[in-house]
């Protein structure tokens, strides 16, 4: 878990911070571990099912200008890239190097179907994405290197000049102003405008919340009076995280902030699951063929243990399981079993499992959720 800085406790820097202000936490890891290489973010970023991009920062005119590309990109032009002034930014990092999922471990205290990827990014000096807000909760923890962050509560205003894809605000100095180095973590609710230009080359880690909105809720909710607000838990508890679990609190809030009335709460726990694992269309493990299913089936009941795909999406709530964007019956006495497989991302099925249990395992397989090695 991150060392929070004061004394602060988990429970201190949910009723404080999370979703209300940023806090810097110098030092929050002693050394970012694990970490990418600098290559290895560069060979993420060659590959068809990678989501990345470069953002240039051009300083040859009277104001600085952003320009971004997306990838994926040639190895010679990632080779060819200048000194300076330039930053590569590649999503979902841990669906592609699951050890990587390791840094969520950082934040315990959030539930982990709010946490929708690790991004990373590379910057050369004088690189960065420039002055912007996000729409989700972040933690920014650097690696290797230095960035220097502004971060401002402020309302403001956006650079009229600035193209639609990379959304900034006008530059501004902002009340936290930090070089920040290996194992500091900047933590920003959604909103606030930040700013972060690496002085030496430098990788930043960056855990990112989703959220619905209440329109991706609305099949569930056709009296909703208001559909493009964000779900909001600013009065989580600590003790509300478990792995995989979404719990009947995060369905009420749910339900408060679509103002749709307090009937359906399972429904609405149905809709918080299916949107939670949803996955991204290229990046949805492809699902087993008939054979392959049978052998996967086949060794789960043998007692094998499987590990779950990088790219699976996995939680459950009291009633049911959900995998990549469906759900199933929760099959009674399983929580333990869903909760260990969704923090140690494998399933060993125990040897006295009941039917219901080898029936929800093999629905898992059916959807994906298992690496299948041959
Ligand atoms: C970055 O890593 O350069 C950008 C992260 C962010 O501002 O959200
Ligand atoms: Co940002």
């Amino acid at each position: 878990m991150l060392k929070l800085p004061g004394n602060l406790d988990a429970e201190q820097f949910l009723a404080r911070h999370w979703q209300k202000k940023p806090l810097l936490m110098p030092q929050a890891v002693d050394k970012l571990r694990p970490a990418v290489t600098r290559n290895e973010l560069a060979w993420l970023a060659t590959l068809d099912d990678v989501e990345s991009r470069i953002v240039f920062t051009d300083r040859s005119h009277d104001r600085v200008r952003y320009r971004a590309e997306t990838g994926p990109f040639d190895e010679e032009f990632l080779a060819a890239l200048p000194a300076r002034d330039w930053t590569l930014l590649v999503h979902d990092v841990e669906k592609h190097l699951p050890t990587m999922r390791r840094l969520f471990d950082l934040i315990p205290f959030i539930p982990d179907w709010r946490i929708d990827d690790l991004m990373v990014s590379f910057a050369a000096p004088g690189g960065g994405v420039g002055p912007h807000r996000d729409n989700y909760d972040v933690f920014l923890c650097q690696g290797i290197g230095v960035r220097e962050w502004h971060v401002t509560s402020d309302d403001v205003a956006n650079d009229p000049h600035a193209s639609d894809d990379l959304a900034l605000t006008t530059e501004f100095t902002g009340e936290i102003s930090h070089e920040c180095r290996n194992g500091d973590v900047l933590y920003l609710p959604p909103g606030v405008a930040h700013w972060g230009t690496a002085h030496r080359a430098c990788l930043t880690y960056s855990i990112g919340m989703r959220a619905p909105q209440v329109s991706d809720l609305a099949e569930t909710l056709p009296d909703a009076e208001r559909d493009d607000v964000f779900y909001t838990d600013e009065n989580l508890q600590a003790g509300e995280a478990r792995p995989g679990y979404i719990s009947e609190i995060a369905a009420h809030r749910a339900v408060q902030v679509s103002g749709a009335g307090d009937s359906g709460l399972e429904q609405m726990t149905q809709a918080l699951g299916r949107f939670a694992t949803e996955t991204k269309q290229w990046i949805t493990p492809v699902s087993p063929d008939k054979s392959e299913l049978g052998e996967i089936v086949a060794a789960l009941e043998a007692g094998k243990t499987l590990r779950i795909h990088g790219m699976t999406r996995i939680a459950w709530s009291d009633d049911a399981v959900f995998v990549n964007g469906g759900s199933t019956e929760r099959p009674p006495g399983s929580r333990q079993v869903l909760e260990n497989l969704c923090a140690q991302r494998k399933l060993q099925l125990p040897s006295d499992a009941a039917p219901a249990w080898h029936g929800m395992a093999a629905w898992m397989a059916k959807r994906g959720a298992f690496e299948y090695v041959k």
